[in-house]
């Protein structure tokens, strides 16, 4: 080769070399290094800027995809577009550029995506299935006028893996009938009916659409509780196996804006059936996801493979009842780890445990294993958490009465207490004491995890990050998560037991490695 031509060979391998890298827009440009005082270490977090609910998760072609409400302009809440990131293990993240942009119909609000594979939408091209996003546009000079039809679902396709989207030409898809809060579509696709079913949020309650195509939906069915008048938000519908059984149950997630177990906005959901119109459930059995105050908008993935089979879902770590003053910076927001739902059958009280996905061991470095023994006075187990993201695990016996508290804490005395209360069976998280707390008056306080249920051990499964704690307690039936801001960063963790002394049967710390 001529060496002009080499050049212009290593110049264009350059050129393509840098428009793949393009493709992954890592916005590194626009933070220092996701290291700030309050950056989450093993948590999704958007690069800068405000976000809020995760939105179309859906696998495809070995990629977790995690859309989110997103307002690339601010730290508060605005004009609302889809943030996009993807992995290919659900806890390391690449970002991607804003996939849906606000339009003439308005704001780009919650919603779906699902893989049409047999192209019954007639979106797809070449041969290839599309992915299409099902979403809420909310027209902002309805909502001013006072109208009340301001919200209608719509969709747009990606036929390149999500990374370009086009909005169908005729949205909306579904329009409001005169329901002022309408929104918040979740699309799956039922194998038993053959039809592709919507469930979404209609003030207090949930519809239900299908469709054959996903273009055009008829109305079929409706589910709320008598009575109630707290808005619903972000439904979410599947089938899952009662474990160690063939039985099969239906799970109507909701997430409530008011008067969660702990206060504010938390997520819910029913156990039943879906005849193919309408989820039907015993209304008055209302359940928790999360008992913490910091896990809303939960909802799960799309198109996970069958012999994977897992249900995995996300939710937003945060409360809108102070989600927009928290001390973070230039970012507001981050999601909870990703977690596995299982249905379990207690004695006819069909539960969903969550715990955290399998995958999270890919950051596990060290770890150390606790003393097991009774501890009679309270005891410093590490007084140098060198890391800012680890677990802890620990597994006790039930003490006949008090407490069992851990504690993490810093040298200016601010702590995170974590535990379990015998006389209530409850689990907590107190945070009253661990940090910043001026911006709302209602985030100093302690969380209360209902679990009277019959249990052999105290079993707790903590992840701690910069400003987050994840309590997954007995193999995940009761789950906690919350959000927290200490000062400087926690050195320190005891096992208090000066009430009462506490027998640990199993114990460990490992430290988890940076995402970022
Ligand atoms: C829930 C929610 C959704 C809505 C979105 C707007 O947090 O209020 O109902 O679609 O946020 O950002």
């Amino acid at each position: 080769m001529y060496p002009y031509k080499i050049i212009v060979f290593i110049l264009m391998v350059a050129f393509i070399v840098s428009c793949k890298e393009n493709e992954k827009v890592s916005h590194s440009h626009e933070v220092e290094s996701y290291n700030e005082q309050f950056r989450p270490q093993v948590h999704f977090s958007p690069p800068a800027n405000w976000m809020n609910d995760p939105n179309g998760m859906v696998f495809f072609e070995g990629e977790y995809h995690l859309f989110y409400q997103y307002y690339p302009d601010s730290t508060v809440w605005g004009p609302m577009h889809w943030g996009h990131a993807v992995s290919e293990d659900l806890i390391q993240w690449d970002h991607l550029p804003i996939a849906l942009y606000p339009d003439s119909l308005g704001y780009i609000f919650s919603g779906s995506a699902v893989i049409d594979w047999d192209n019954s939408s007639g979106l797809g091209a070449n041969g290839q299935a599309p992915m299409i996003a099902i979403f809420t546009h909310h027209n902002m000079e309805g909502e001013k006028s006072n109208s009340s039809t301001f919200q209608y679902q719509s969709i747009a396709y990606s036929t390149d893996k999500g990374r370009t989207w086009t909005k169908y030409k005729s949205n909306p898809v579904i329009e409001n009938p005169g329901i002022r809060d309408f929104r918040d579509p979740k699309v799956i696709w039922s194998e038993e009916y053959e039809k592709w079913v919507m469930v979404f949020a209609a003030y207090d309650k949930a519809l239900f659409y299908t469709s054959d195509n996903l273009i055009d939906w008829e109305r079929t069915g409706m589910f709320g509780i008598e009575g109630d008048d707290r808005l619903w938000e972000c439904p979410d519908l599947f089938p899952i196996k009662v474990e160690g059984s063939n039985e099969t149950k239906w799970i109507l997630i909701t997430s409530i804006q008011q008067k969660g177990p702990n206060g504010g906005t938390a997520t819910s959901y029913f156990v039943g059936e879906f005849d193919g119109s309408s989820f039907i459930g015993n209304s008055k059995e209302q359940k928790w996801l999360d008992y913490g105050t910091d896990n809303y908008a939960f909802v799960t993935w799309s198109d996970i493979p069958e012999e994977d089979g897992r249900r995995l879902g996300i939710g937003w770590m945060s409360n809108w009842q102070y989600a927009q003053v928290v001390p973070t910076s230039p970012w507001r927001s981050a999601m909870t780890m990703p977690r596995e739902l299982k249905l379990f059958n207690h004695d006819n009280n069909y539960i969903l445990h969550s715990t955290i996905v399998d995958e999270l061991n890919v950051l596990r470095e060290k770890s150390i294993l606790f003393d097991q023994k009774t501890y009679e006075e309270s005891k410093v187990l590490i007084d140098d958490l060198s890391k800012d993201a680890y677990e802890l695990y620990f597994k006790f016996e039930i003490p006949k009465k008090g407490l069992i508290n851990v504690e993490i804490s810093n040298s200016t005395e601010e702590e995170l207490n974590i535990g379990y209360n015998v006389s209530d069976q409850t689990y907590f998280i107190d945070r009253t004491f661990a940090g910043k707390d001026e911006f709302s008056e209602v985030f100093a306080d302690y969380h209360l995890g209902e679990a009277r249920y019959e249990k052999t051990n105290v079993e707790m499964r903590i992840i701690v990050d910069r400003s987050s704690i994840e309590l997954i307690a007995d193999n995940g039936r009761c789950v906690m998560t919350d959000i927290y801001f200490p000062s400087s960063p926690f050195e320190k963790v005891t096992i208090e037991a000066e009430v009462n002394e506490v027998t640990l049967i199993e114990g460990s710390y490992t430290t988890l490695r940076s995402i970022w």
